[in-house]
């Protein structure tokens, strides 16, 4: 059975214009220990489906479908279940450090408190727990610097520091919502490196979300590629990079400087994300797409299974779109 398994999920909010559809009828699946990554441009509802698996939607928001944690049904929990649930079995790390860490508190406080609450720890065994995962996530003399408050970490240290405070309760699913937007790219590396290292060692599941496919293909096995609150294309990562078939995948790599192709010029997907306020009939890409046909504007295309394995949603032939 997978660890995660997400069905016809759908987010709505509620707006003084309307309702705005933000993930519609979303459905994947993840195992222990795997990594499966969400790609997207921005607006297409990536950060809403994590929020929605961890009951952190806006107050004008809700979320209807099926989420299933190793058997448990997460949509039904109340406020007291969910939050157990997400202390001790699923974490998350957000783009900016500095608005889940506690300005006023020092790190060894926000650390050690966890683990008192939640895995009954003195606060003798906490800190030493919190030191050697401080030494995991490689910040140079833990021990000492542990009672330092967030400010006096530079940013990359900071979300060093996140990661650390997302293992405390070993978590069996990590999801990391553009963990490292906020960070140049050599720190970029080393976190993306880290959180290889971190989740081989714990065994962590990860979901990782980003805009930058450049990440995506050393990190994850798989991919979900989303586009109006929807899956466009899911597989393994290898084999929709390599060969990619859908419209807007191959929209999004025309769009990332790669090595390993010959490119003129990079180009971005002409035209805008659409409304979801009154998202457009049929294919959402449609308005966009360079291989648009009737049909596309009339019917969502279905999820197929293409003959690389790949999950597929398109009207156009593989071979009219490579
Ligand atoms: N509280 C809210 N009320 C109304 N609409 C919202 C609210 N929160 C998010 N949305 C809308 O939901 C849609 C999906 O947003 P989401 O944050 O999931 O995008 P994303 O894919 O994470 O983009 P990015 O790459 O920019 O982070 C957007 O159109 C956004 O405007
Ligand atoms: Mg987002």
């Amino acid at each position: 059975m997978p660890l995660l398994t997400v069905e016809n999920l759908n987010v709505t909010f509620d707006t003084p214009d309307g309702e705005v559809h933000a993930v519609n009828g979303l459905g994947f699946e993840i195992d222990a220990g795997e990594t499966l990554a969400i790609v997207g441009e921005s607006g297409s509802g990536k950060s809403q489906t994590a929020f929605a698996i961890m009951g952190l939607l806006a107050r004008n928001g809700w979320a209807d479908g099926h989420v299933n944690f190793d058997g448990i049904d997460l949509l039904s929990l109340s406020p007291r279940q969910l939050n157990k649930v997400r202390a001790e079995q699923i974490a998350m790390i957000f783009q900016d450090p500095m608005t889940s860490l506690n300005p006023y508190l020092k790190v060894s406080e926000q650390m050690t408190e966890v683990l008192k609450l939640h895995r009954g720890m003195s606060n003798r065994e906490a800190t030493k727990e919190s030191i050697a995962l401080l030494d995991a996530v490689k910040i140079p003399d833990a021990k000492s610097r542990i009672s330092m408050y967030p400010h006096e970490f530079s940013g990359g240290m900071r979300q060093r520091i996140m990661i650390a405070i997302a293992l405390l309760c070993r978590p069996r699913l990590l999801i990391a919502d553009e963990p490292t937007t906020a960070l140049d790219v050599t720190v970029q590396a080393q976190i993306m490196a880290l959180l290889q290292d971190v989740r081989e060692e714990f065994g962590t599941a990860m979901i990782l979300i980003t805009h930058d496919l450049g990440i995506v293909a050393d990190s994850c096995a798989e991919t979900l590629v989303m586009y109006g609150g929807q899956v466009m294309e899911q597989g393994p990562t290898q084999a929709l990079f390599e060969d990619p078939t859908h419209p807007y995948t191959l929209g999004l790599l025309k769009a990332v400087p790669r090595l390993d192709r010959d490119q003129d010029a990079l180009e971005a997907i002409p035209g805008e994300p659409p409304d979801m306020s009154s998202p457009p009939q049929g294919c959402p890409f449609s308005p966009r797409c360079p291989r648009v046909m009737e049909i596309c504007q009339e019917t969502h295309p279905a999820l197929e299974r293409s003959a690389n394995g790949v999950l597929r949603a398109c009207h156009a032939e593989p071979e009219a779109v490579r």
